[in-house]
């Protein structure tokens, strides 16, 4: 018997208006189906919006303190729920045991983190120009939030978005991808044991193009925060453009790994391999290009192609897997596109290029780890974001090379660089156009606590994660309080006497 889901909407657990749903299936065995979820529509986002809005009332007059006490114990929830969770993300989207346990520790850290800000949340508070007058500024909250996500992150990338946004005193419409439904179910669920009050928080399931345009689209939705590809963000930044929404984008990106010729080349291996195929590379922040120096060039790559060969593909359930299976069948279909793209661009395949299929992996949308060798820059398999298990190495002569190519790509997430020269890693963090830089260790792996995101095509401007995003979910209000009983100019008075 397959279990059937709810939309929370309006503080209860409801069928979706159309009737329909559809199937959440397990990508390492595709008979597997994890259950049926609402395909809702432009009638389930509106009764939503009208909750919400009756949700934000109450929540923004709630003092912020204890809004975080409320996120904190979201966050004991889930640490003592951190197994089970770990468990059904890791059926529903694929990537082994440890990643989608770190993933539930990074929504904990997002929710403890939260908890505290809700005792900062820090304004200014400035001398003012004129005598018996001050100045200062707090924040405000805005309003509903709309939260879009994907399905790579299922539980650290919704905590990012909407903990910060509660904290702040907002309510939140939230639409998990149409992936990874049950780990957004959870999630709700476990706000909602925690005491979030239930019109403060929506759950709406559904496809992007139904439900994300619905909740994108809606005129009382001020804030919008999505993460998915540069091409979706681009549809999501006019539609905001032009109803002057707040928007925050995470997008693409085609991260690269620099190993220079003084690098500790075992240290520089174990980390392509987690950056190029941890979570099967669907991260917007997996190593996709790896630029190393002449004098190491040869003796990496054969280091490299050596462990790939070993690496185990299969459930990530099983101790045994290394990687997991892609998400889904048009996601194996774009990898193959980009391997016949790599070779027609005259890449040599040093291992991989084709679809797993032995055994039980016949059963799931596996694809070998795939590295091209002699991939030029400027070429589409050096350009363009993948997000699957593909490696392209580009080889360069010197470190000032090895950052115009890191330079030379539309995105600019994140770069890593591998070297033992402190003047270099210096250089590197002010010239690498990237949001974040790492030295010694890979492109993946930002820390809650810190601000995550990209330049160029990866991003708007904004920051998830840390203290910047708290600036995105609130309102900047200034206040003068001018207590010399008398009319004072502002500007004139000033300098009079
Ligand atoms: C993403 O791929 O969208 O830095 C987020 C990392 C993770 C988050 C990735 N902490 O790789």
């Amino acid at each position: 018997m397959i279990p059937e889901f709810k939309n929370y909407i309006a503080g209860e657990w409801v069928a979706p208006s159309s009737g329909q749903y559809f199937e959440n299936i397990n990508p390492a065995d595709r008979r597997d189906v994890v259950g049926r979820f609402p395909l809702s529509g432009n009638a389930d986002v509106e009764r939503a919006v009208e909750s919400a809005e009756r949700g934000f009332d109450v929540w923004r007059r709630t003092p912020a303190p204890l809004r975080g006490d409320v996120l904190r114990r979201v966050g004991d929830i889930m640490a003592s729920r951190k197994e089970e969770i770990a468990m059904l993300m890791t059926r529903e989207m694929g990537k082994p045991l440890p990643e989608t346990r770190g993933d539930v520790q990074e929504g904990i850290d997002t929710a403890y983190y939260a908890a505290v800000e809700g005792r900062r949340l820090f304004g200014h508070t400035v001398p003012s120009e004129l005598r018996n007058k001050w100045a200062m500024s707090f924040r405000r909250p805005i309003g509903v939030c709309g939260i879009v996500t994907p399905f790579n992150f299922p539980m650290a990338i919704p905590t990012w978005k909407m903990f910060p946004a509660l904290v702040c005193g907002n309510s939140c419409i939230f639409k998990p991808a149409e992936d990874v439904p049950h780990t957004g179910a959870v999630l709700v669920e476990i706000m909602l044991a925690a005491g979030l009050p239930p019109e403060v928080i929506q759950l709406v399931h559904g496809t992007g193009e139904q439900v994300g345009a619905a909740i994108v689209n809606h005129p009382r939705v001020p804030v919008i925060s999505f993460t998915g590809s540069t091409e979706t963000g681009s549809l999501v930044g006019a539609t905001c453009g032009r109803m002057h929404k707040r928007l925050s984008l995470e997008m693409g990106g085609k991260n690269a790994q620099i190993v220079l010729d003084d690098a500790d080349l075992d240290l520089a291996v174990e980390g392509v391999l987690w950056g190029a195929f941890g979570t099967t590379g669907q991260r917007c922040t997996a190593t996709s290009r790896l630029i190393v120096q002449n004098g190491v060039h040869d003796r990496l790559l054969g280091m490299l192609v050596d462990r790939v060969k070993r690496l185990t593909l299969g459930d990530g359930r099983l101790p045994s897997t290394d990687v997991g299976p892609l998400i889904h069948e048009e996601s194996l279909q774009k990898v193959e596109r980009y391997v016949e793209i790599g070779k027609s661009e005259g890449a040599e395949l040093a291992i991989g290029g084709t679809r797993a299929t032995d055994g039980a992996l016949s059963n799931g949308t596996f694809f070998h780890p795939t590295i091209f060798s002699n991939v030029r820059p400027k070429s589409r398999l050096e350009q363009e974001e993948i997000f699957g298990p593909v490696l392209s190495v580009v080889r360069v002569a010197s470190a000032d090379e090895a950052f115009a190519v890191n330079n030379d790509v539309k995105y600019g997430l994140s770069s890593s660089l591998y070297t033992r020269n402190v003047d270099l890693a210096f250089r590197a963090m002010s010239e690498l156009d990237n949001g974040i830089t790492y030295i010694n260790a890979p492109t993946i792996g930002a820390e809650a606590h810190l601000p995550f995101g990209g330049v160029k095509q990866t991003g708007n401007g904004h920051r998830e994660g840390g203290w910047e995003v708290y600036e995105f979910y609130s309102e900047t209000k200034v206040c003068y309080v001018d207590y010399s009983g008398a009319l004072q100019r502002a500007q004139i008075d000033t300098y009079a006497d």
